[in-house]
């Protein structure tokens, strides 16, 4: 990584009515994690000195989960030239040397090694830019001359023809001097009253100054303005997921039914069945095997564990060796190493106002079909009777019988 200060300004202002929603764009989800979070995940691999976000006061209000962010208010959305201006305008103590890179909160799968990639060819230019071959003609389009990039155009005011063009992805890397420069100059585009941040290319390579560009693909460049473009980038997310987790020494069966969320983590040598969703902050050791048809949330699943058929684990600690293979609900619960969890065994974890805990140690057997009422404890090495509603813990190295014994009755 490189050592130079970076700083990230996200644009995450406006409400995005071409979502037609309630909520605020940025805040929909792609792989279980807002588009916002997958910008501040990625622009955190590069350990900028600063992050700030721009945004309006609707999205504030939402906004209490993020940490180390300096959050920048937009009063009104005069358009992305205007976000950047309101930016700059705060960042008063930012040096000119350092580098800044301004990104959409709308286009959230830009990985952080294109942003190397960018910062690395900024030596004697005043802006990178990054274009893409689209296959819509909604973005704006690059104006390249003689190699550098002279312009951006963008879709309304550009030709409708169907000559090959590089879309504008919207990612811009800079020095703080020359952004400060370049937005001040922005002004108001008379057609639809707003700032375009785009402007500044043109601003710049009127003064002679040379801007250059990078290429990506549409699957790291999609823009999200309605839900198919959401659509879209899901699908875009979970191939490039499965292509991760196929290269890095894990196999998945009929990978295009698995699903993953941002923060999902798998270890080598583990099997993934097909149909299996992964919810946000699961964690798989090694050698472990999950599904066919599982559902697993915020849950970690130790080395050469098995989590099977339609078995659904949530907010659990699943320990090394331990098998759950049928049918079964695990919530709020801690596993120890080495248990088998029998067929149809529900943790009932919910009293309808208030999640409580379980906790089952190492080596215990839990028989199939039973209920397991929280909060318990069923101690290391115990046995629970198939069939049994456990209601209070059960000591270690105990046999558990909670059920109606049998009676046999004469009916003639
Ligand atoms: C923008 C670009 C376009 C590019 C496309 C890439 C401009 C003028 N156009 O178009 O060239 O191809 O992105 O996806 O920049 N925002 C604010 N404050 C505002 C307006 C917008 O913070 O006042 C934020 C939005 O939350 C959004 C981002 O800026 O995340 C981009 O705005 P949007 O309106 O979606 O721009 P596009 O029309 O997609
Ligand atoms: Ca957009």
């Amino acid at each position: 990584m490189t050592n130079k200060a970076y700083t990230f300004i996200i644009l995450a202002a406006g409400h995005g009515k071409r979502m037609d929603s309630g909520l605020p764009k940025v805040l929909h989800k792609i792989g279980n994690f807002s588009m916002l979070e997958h910008v501040i995940y990625n622009a955190k691999q590069l350990s900028p000195e600063n992050i700030a976000v721009v945004v309006d006061l609707p999205l504030i209000e939402q906004l209490q989960c993020f940490e180390d962010i300096q959050l920048i208010t937009q009063r009104s959305t005069l358009g992305t030239g205007d976000a950047v201006k309101t930016a700059m305008r705060s960042l008063t103590k930012l040096p000119d040397s350092s580098i800044v890179v301004v990104q959409y909160g709308d286009t959230p799968l830009i990985k952080s090694s294109t942003i190397t990639k960018m910062v690395s060819s900024l030596e004697g230019k005043v802006l990178i830019c990054l274009g893409f071959r689209a296959s819509n003609k909604e973005y704006g389009r690059l104006v390249i001359k003689d190699g550098s990039l002279r312009e951006i155009v963008e879709a309304q005011n550009g030709e409708d023809n169907d000559e090959e063009f590089l879309a504008n992805a919207g990612i811009m890397v800079t020095y703080a001097k020359n952004l400060r420069e370049l937005v001040g100059k922005i002004e108001c585009n008379k057609l639809t009253q707003e700032y375009y941040l785009t402007d500044i290319v043109s601003i710049a390579a009127k003064s002679n100054l040379n801007v250059g560009y990078a290429i990506t693909d549409e699957e790291e460049a999609i823009g999200i303005n309605n839900r198919n473009d959401l659509a879209k980038a899901e699908f875009y997310f979970q191939e490039s997921k499965r292509r991760f987790f196929t290269n890095s020494g894990v196999t998945l069966v009929a990978l295009e039914t698995i699903f993953f969320s941002l923060d999902t983590q798998i270890g080598m040598d583990s099997i993934v069945y097909p149909y299996v969703f992964f919810g946000p902050g699961v964690k798989v050791g090694s050698n472990a095997r999950i599904g066919p048809f599982a559902k697993c949330e915020g849950t970690t699943i130790g080395d050469s564990a098995i989590v099977g058929n339609f078995v659904e684990a949530k907010a659990s600690d699943i320990g090394m060796n331990t098998k759950i293979k049928h049918l079964s609900y695990i919530g709020n619960t801690k596993v120890g190493p080495g248990s088998n969890i029998g067929a149809g065994t529900v943790v009932c974890n919910y009293d309808g106002k208030k999640k409580h805990k379980t906790n089952i140690g190492s080596n215990c057997f839990i028989g199939a079909n039973s209920s397991l009422i929280a909060p318990l404890n069923v101690h290391d090495d115990s046995v629970i009777a198939a069939g049994s509603v456990i209601v209070e813990d059960v000591p270690k190295e105990s046999l558990a019988i909670a059920r109606e014994r049998q009676v046999i009755k004469k009916i003639k």
